[in-house]
């Protein structure tokens, strides 16, 4: 591809281009027949922005925090696994970008850099460490006590996997890690990935899942991993209201509204379609975050106007990466910062979110900016019409 690009979809284009088929499919893929990874980015689509004039938009502070942290901007690089298939420097190469535009990376448990090498290559960077529940405590329990000693500021505790979706392209491939690649977090093949016999016919990560994590895991396990870490932590993949009780129920920090990229259980709704329900059910007890087909500035401010605290993103920072390592996941950020912002600005968004927290602590009884803010979005009235 010769021309820059200038959009989320054109790096997707790019990196389509550049990498190994079998690489660029475990990327890219939804579970099943992928109806809900079509739908993560068209529920966007389907909501209505209704922008507010004359409201002096020259100067607006994107800055906001997550779990007492704070960040440039509500945009956040989500937990992606294997990132040193898409570039050589992969999650150090990440870490470094999210360092210098002043947002946070989550780090995945099956990252293919250690826990202490991201560290390392970002001491005073943001970090979170995205954690799977091993059948092995032990080996769960030494990810935690790792990433803590090294600096991380929270887990994201990932309950939506207690085994592999079925990603129809994975499985075709028989997906497995190059094999100059495997897991860093682990000391052994099997756990790091990296066996080269036992996966059969099936994607190799699929295998993997169902030997090494632990299916069995209940709402009861958040007290064992509250025994574990005085970091906080936030549940990843909640999607109903109920969840969200049981989780603030059980002493969770923080909620982050996910469908795991539409890679789990296919026919879940969009994220941005079961957000506000989220919201309402935690009745702002804890903060709550989202991800899922987050594309573009206009998608940030729409989620932020139904309730998110921040955004994660998961592909784009991909498709940065394999377009020039650090430097290109810089870029998707950044140009994702500038859409954002723009957006704010025709939207007559003055509200700094820093602006907004003063002023909701002052004022009681004023849950007034998301008041506000939630009227931004309705929507689209004629595909209501439709169905
Ligand atoms: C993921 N996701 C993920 N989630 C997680 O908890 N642990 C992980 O290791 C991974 N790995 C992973 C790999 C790849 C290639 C993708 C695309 C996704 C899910 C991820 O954290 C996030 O929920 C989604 O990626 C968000 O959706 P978008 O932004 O990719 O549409």
């Amino acid at each position: 591809m010769s021309a820059k690009p200038i959009c989320a979809h054109d790096y997707e284009k790019h990196a389509k281009e550049v990498l190994q088929r079998s690489v660029y499919d475990y990327y890219r893929s939804g579970a099943e027949d992928q109806q809900t990874l079509a739908d993560n980015e068209a529920a966007f689509r389907r909501l209505r922005l209704y922008p507010r004039m004359l409201r002096d938009v020259s100067v607006i502070d994107l800055s906001t925090s997550v779990l007492g942290q704070r960040i440039s901007m509500p945009i956040c690089a989500g937990a992606t696994a294997m990132q040193c298939m898409a570039h050589v420097e992969g999650e150090t190469a990440t870490v470094r970008a999210c360092r210098s535009v002043g947002t946070g990376m989550m780090l995945s448990s099956w990252a293919t850099s250690s826990i202490e090498e991201v560290a390392e290559a970002a001491p005073d960077g943001l970090r979170w460490m995205q954690l799977y529940i091993y059948k092995d405590r032990e080996v769960t329990r030494s990810l935690v006590r790792r990433a803590e000693a090294a600096g991380y500021k929270g887990i994201f505790l990932t309950v939506d996997t207690p085994y592999l979706g079925r990603r129809l392209d994975d499985v075709r491939n028989k997906f497995q890690l190059p094999p100059h690649l495997r897991m860093k977090n682990f000391q052994t093949s099997d756990l790091a990935f990296s066996s080269k016999k036992g996966y059969g016919e099936n994607s190799g990560l699929a295998v993997y899942v169902a030997q090494a994590i632990d299916p069995s895991i209940k709402w009861d396990d958040i007290e064992w991993l509250k025994g574990v870490t005085s970091l906080p932590i936030v549940a990843k993949g909640i999607l109903r209201a109920d969840d969200a009780r049981e989780a603030v129920k059980h002493g969770i920090d923080g909620i982050l509204v996910s469908n795991h990229g539409a890679r789990q259980l296919d026919g879940v709704p969009a994220t941005i379609d079961v957000l506000s329900e989220v919201v309402e059910a935690v009745e702002g007890k804890v903060e709550v975050f989202l991800d899922g087909g987050v594309r573009k500035g206009t998608d940030v401010l729409k989620a932020l106007a139904l309730g998110a605290k921040a955004v994660f993103i998961g592909r784009p920072i991909i498709w940065g990466l394999a377009y020039q390592g650090e430097e290109g996941v810089k870029e998707v950020l950044q140009m994702l910062r500038e859409e954002f912002k723009l957006a704010m600005a025709l939207a007559g968004e003055m509200f700094s979110s820093f602006l907004s927290q003063i002023l909701c602590g002052i004022c009681e009884g004023c849950h007034s900016v998301k008041e506000i803010d939630k009227t931004l979005v309705r929507r689209d009235p004629f595909t209501i019409s439709r169905i």
